[in-house]
């Protein structure tokens, strides 16, 4: 990079850089080569970055320091949305199913029958993925998986393809209620699905695919800037939880963080900074 900035005194053509505590002056072209030379060091310093500024020296007052009003445990509904009750958890049979069995035999499966989930066994899914088990005084939900200071910030959609019961479509498992509500049910929406996964085509043949969505401000309010660490953390609990779980379905998982961003948070009509896609897995009957 030094082989192409000089010293000198900056013109209307040039722009000011500071590089190894020296003023530069370079020219706009030069600015551009240096951005693009910079690219690589530049995305991957991004991570480094992230990493420093998120400890706890950096920190300052959250949100809940400051005695501001925590954000509700869930996001609304849309007042014209039907909910579909689901199967509660003490009405559901599944086989039994032993830990270290389950742990020992989980294993990443990309290959599905043609056999739709039934609606009991989606209901059994969201349960042990997301189910709420009780809201204490603070008030904060008490789920099937842990979360930083129980700040639970997932919204589960679900893009159904076959579920005995389900129209294909997306849907949004609201966990308060235990029950789902339809969002999109525009045919085909599993074909975009897949594109957003970056065309990775057993997503096409999956009975649901599950999407993790974080609501930041929720965790934010109390964590600040390190939310976004906590965010990637309990994802990986609830997405455990569902390889584990679907063990006793006869069903099979593969995680996916391979998607693109902007385009699934568009499928799924999310902002994409306020709330976002963090996570992903495909279910199938195996
Ligand atoms: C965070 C994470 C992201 C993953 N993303 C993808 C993905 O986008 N596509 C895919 O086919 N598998 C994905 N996987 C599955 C891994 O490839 C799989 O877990 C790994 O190959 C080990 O295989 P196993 O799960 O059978 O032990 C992901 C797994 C994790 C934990």
């Amino acid at each position: 990079m030094s082989l192409w900035l000089r010293r000198g005194a900056p013109s209307t053509q040039t722009r000011r850089v500071k590089y190894d505590n020296l003023d530069y002056s370079i020219s706009r072209h030069e600015v551009l080569v240096c951005e693009e030379f910079m690219g690589g060091d530049r995305m991957s310093s991004i991570g480094k970055e992230f990493m420093e500024r998120t400890k706890y020296e950096y920190l300052g007052e959250s949100d809940q320091d400051r005695g501001l009003p925590q954000p509700p445990l869930e996001l609304a509904c849309p007042p014209e949305a039907v909910p579909i009750d689901l199967p509660k958890i003490e009405q559901i049979n599944v086989q039994a199913l032993d830990l270290t069995v389950a742990m020992e035999q989980r294993k990443t499966v990309r290959k599905y029958r043609k056999e739709s989930l039934t609606l009991e066994e989606l209901a059994y899914l969201l349960w042990y993925t997301q189910g709420v088990k009780g809201v204490n005084a603070r008030p904060v939900t008490l789920r099937t998986v842990p979360s930083a200071g129980a700040r639970h910030c997932f919204e589960t959609f679900l893009m159904v393809n076959h579920v005995t019961g389900l129209t294909p479509g997306l849907y949004k498992y609201v966990a308060l209620e235990h029950a789902l509500i339809p969002i999109d049910l525009e045919p085909n929406l599993i074909e975009k699905m897949t594109h957003g996964a970056r065309d990775q085509i057993f997503v096409a043949r999956c009975a649901v695919v599950f999407i993790w969505t974080a609501v930041a401000y929720r965790m934010q309010w109390r964590y600040g800037e390190r939310a976004y660490r906590y965010i990637h953390l309990d994802a990986g609990h609830v997405c455990q939880n569902l390889y584990l779980a679907c063990q006793a379905v006869d069903s099979g998982v593969c995680a996916i963080a391979s998607f693109d961003d902007d385009e699934l948070n568009a499928l799924l009509r999310l902002d994409g900074r306020e709330q976002f896609a963090v996570y992903l897995a495909t279910v199938g009957k195996i």
